[in-house]
C-alpha cells in the first residue's frame, strides 16, 4: 500500500523544480510542458463540463448499473487532472516560463450525451497517454522525464477505466502507442480554439462510418487534406496500433479493419504505402497527408465492462433481495424498483452539485501551491482507504482476509512492476530503450487498475 510518503517522494521532482534557484530550462522541455499543459486545460474544462452538465437520471439512461460507477471514476479523473495542470502551471513558473493562455474548448458535440462524452474521453485519455509517451524522448531533463512518466501511468490507468466504462477491453494491446505532439494535436486541435501551441498540428482526420469498426469494416475519410488538389491514387491508410513494428498500409480507397486486432488504432493517411514505423524516433512522416484519427476496434468486451452496464447476470441475480442494506455492494441500488432508484438519483444528484463545487475549492486552493496540491492527494488517499475498509467490513470475516490477501498480493506485484520501469527510464541509455520500457510500463498501470477492481469484486462476492 502507498503511504502518503512515497507520494511525496513521487511529486519531489517537482518540489525541487519549484526552488526559488531557477535551473536553466531546456526549450524543448518547456515546450513539451507548455503543450502538456494546454492538453490538461482541455481535460479539465471536459471532466468540469461534464459533472455540471450531466445529471444521475442521465448516467443510469446510458445503461450503467449504477450511477456511481461511472460517477466515482469520472470525479477522481477531474480531481487527478486538476492536481496535474497545477503542479504543471507550478512547474512552467519555476521554469521561468508561462502556461499557454487564452484557449477556448469546444466539447458541444463531445458533451452531447453520456455515450458522447464516455466515447471522448476515452479518447482523450488514449491520447494522453500517447502524448506523454511520444514526449518523454524529447526530454533532457530527468527529473522533468520522471515527472512526465509519472503523469502518463496515471492517464493509463484512466484510460483503462474508460475502456471499460466504454465496454471494451480492459487493457487490451500489452504496447501503448506513442504519437509525436503535431500528431496528438492533430486529434486534440479540433476541440481547442484562441491559443497559440508550441507545436503545429498535422491535417486533421476524421473517420465517417457511422457504425463501430470492427474486423472487415472499410473504413472512409473526411481531412481538409483530402481536397482533391492532389490525386489519392497512390495514397495509403496506415493503421498503427500497440506493439506492431510498422503500421499495416493499404491503399486509402480500401481501408478494411484486419481480423486479430483489439484495441485502439491510429489511422493515418499517407502519400505512399510505406508503412509507418512505430519507433517514433525513427519514424519519418515526410509522406504524411493526414492523422492520426483515433479508432477503436472493441472485438472483445471484458466481463469486467459488462458488470458496468449491468448485463453479467451473476452479479444481477445475487442482489435481487430488497432489503439489501447497501453499505458494500455497488451493484444493489441497480435492481431497486423504479420509485426508489429514482429517489436515489435525486440524492446523488445532489451529491454531484455538492461534492462539484467542494472539488472547485479545493482546486482553487491548490492552484498556487504545491503543498495544497499534497494535501488534495492525501484527502483522496484518506478517502479511498475508507472506501476499502467499508467493502472488506461488509464482507464474511474469514473469506474477506483471503480474498484480501490475495487481490492485494496482486496488486503490489502489478504496482511494483510500473514503478520499476518507470524509474529504470532515467538509467536508459538510448531513447528508443526508454520509449520501449515506457510503453510496457503504462500498459502495466492499466493493469493494476483491473488488479484493483478484481480486488474490490473478491471482498464483495465475498460477502455473498
Ligand atoms: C493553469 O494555467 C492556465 C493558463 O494560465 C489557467 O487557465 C489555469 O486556470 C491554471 N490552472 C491551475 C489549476 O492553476
Ligand atoms: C449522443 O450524441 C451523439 C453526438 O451528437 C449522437 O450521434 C448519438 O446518437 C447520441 N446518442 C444518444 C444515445 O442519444
Ligand atoms: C534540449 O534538449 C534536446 C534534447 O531533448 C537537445 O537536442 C537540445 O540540444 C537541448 N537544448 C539545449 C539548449 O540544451
Ligand atoms: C488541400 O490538400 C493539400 C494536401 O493534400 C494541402 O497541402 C492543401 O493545403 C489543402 N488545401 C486546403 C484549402 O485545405
Ligand atoms: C440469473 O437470472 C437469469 C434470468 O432470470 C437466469 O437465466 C440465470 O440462470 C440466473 N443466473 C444465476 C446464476 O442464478
Ligand atoms: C444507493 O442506495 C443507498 C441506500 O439506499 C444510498 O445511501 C446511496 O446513496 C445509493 N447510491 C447511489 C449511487 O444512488
Amino acid at each position: 500500500m502507498r503511504s502518503v510518503l512515497s507520494i511525496l517522494a513521487l511529486a519531489s521532482p517537482l518540489l525541487v523544480q519549484s526552488a526559488p534557484v531557477r535551473r536553466v530550462a531546456n526549450s524543448t522541455d518547456v515546450k513539451i510542458f507548455q503543450f502538456a499543459g494546454a492538453l490538461e486545460q482541455l481535460a479539465n474544462t471536459f471532466y468540469e463540463q461534464a459533472l455540471s452538465k450531466f445529471q444521475a437520471s442521465d448516467f443510469l439512461e446510458a445503461g450503467y448499473s449504477d450511477v456511481s460507477v461511472p460517477l466515482q471514476q469520472i470525479q477522481a479523473m477531474w480531481s487527478n487532472e486538476a492536481t496535474q495542470l497545477s503542479v504543471i502551471n507550478s512547474t512552467l513558473e519555476s521554469l521561468g516560463a508561462s502556461p499557454i493562455t487564452g484557449c477556448q474548448f469546444d466539447l458541444t458535440d463531445a458533451l452531447a450525451n453520456v455515450s458522447s462524452m464516455a466515447s471522448a474521453a476515452r479518447v482523450m485519455e488514449n491520447l494522453g497517454t500517447s502524448a506523454y509517451l511520444g514526449a518523454v524522448s524529447m526530454i533532457s531533463d530527468p527529473s522533468l522525464l520522471t515527472a512526465a512518466a509519472s503523469m502518463m501511468s496515471v492517464k493509463a490507468r484512466q484510460q483503462t477505466v474508460l475502456n471499460v466504462l466504454n465496454q471494451g477491453s480492459a487493457v487490451p494491446q500489452a504496447f501503448d502507442i506513442a504519437l509525436n505532439p503535431s500528431q496528438v494535436l492533430a486529434v486534440a486541435g479540433s476541440f481547442i480554439s484562441g491559443c497559440q501551441m508550441p507545436f503545429t498540428a498535422n491535417a486533421a482526420l476524421s473517420v465517417t462510418n457511422t457504425a463501430p469498426a470492427q474486423p472487415g469494416t472499410v473504413l472512409s475519410f473526411a481531412s481538409a487534406a483530402l481536397n482533391g488538389s492532389t490525386s489519392t491514387t497512390n495514397f495509403a491508410c496506415q493503421m498503427l496500433f500497440g506493439g506492431a513494428a510498422f503500421s499495416i498500409s493499404q491503399p486509402l480507397n480500401n481501408c478494411v479493419v484486419p481480423s486479430g486486432i483489439n484495441g485502439p488504432v491510429a489511422v493515418f493517411v499517407t502519400s505512399d504505402d510505406q508503412p509507418i514505423d512505430a519507433n517514433i524516433r525513427e519514424q519519418n512522416d515526410n509522406t504524411l497527408v493526414a492523422g492520426p484519427a483515433m479508432v477503436f476496434v472493441d472485438t472483445m468486451s471484458d466481463a469486467l465492462a459488462q458488470a458496468a452496464k449491468g448485463s453479467v447476470s451473476s452479479s444481477s441475480n445475487s442482489t435481487s433481495s430488497g432489503s439489501s442494506s447497501g453499505s458494500g455492494s455497488s451493484t444493489s441500488n441497480s435492481t431497486s424498483s423504479g420509485t426508489s432508484a429514482s429517489s436515489d438519483s435525486a440524492a446523488t444528484s445532489t451529491a454531484i452539485t455538492v461534492s462539484s463545487s467542494a472539488l472547485s475549492s479545493s482546486v482553487a486552493s491548490a492552484s498556487s501551491t504545491l503543498a495544497s496540491s499534497s494535501t488534495v492527494l492525501s484527502s483522496s488517499i484518506a478517502s479511498a482507504s475508507a472506501v476499502t475498509s467499508s467493502l472488506i467490513s461488509s464482507a464474511s470475516a474469514s473469506t474477506s482476509v483471503v480474498a484480501t490477501a490475495t487481490a492485494s498480493a496482486a496488486s503490489t506485484a502489478v504496482a511494483s512492476a510500473t514503478d520499476t520501469q518507470s524509474s529504470a527510464v532515467t538509467t536508459i541509455i538510448s531513447p528508443s530503450q526508454a520509449s520501449a520500457i515506457l510503453s510496457v510500463a503504462s500498459a502495466e498501470a492499466a493493469s493494476a487498475t483491473v488488479t484493483a477492481g478484481v480486488a474490490s469484486s473478491a471482498v464483495a462476492s465475498a460477502s455473498a
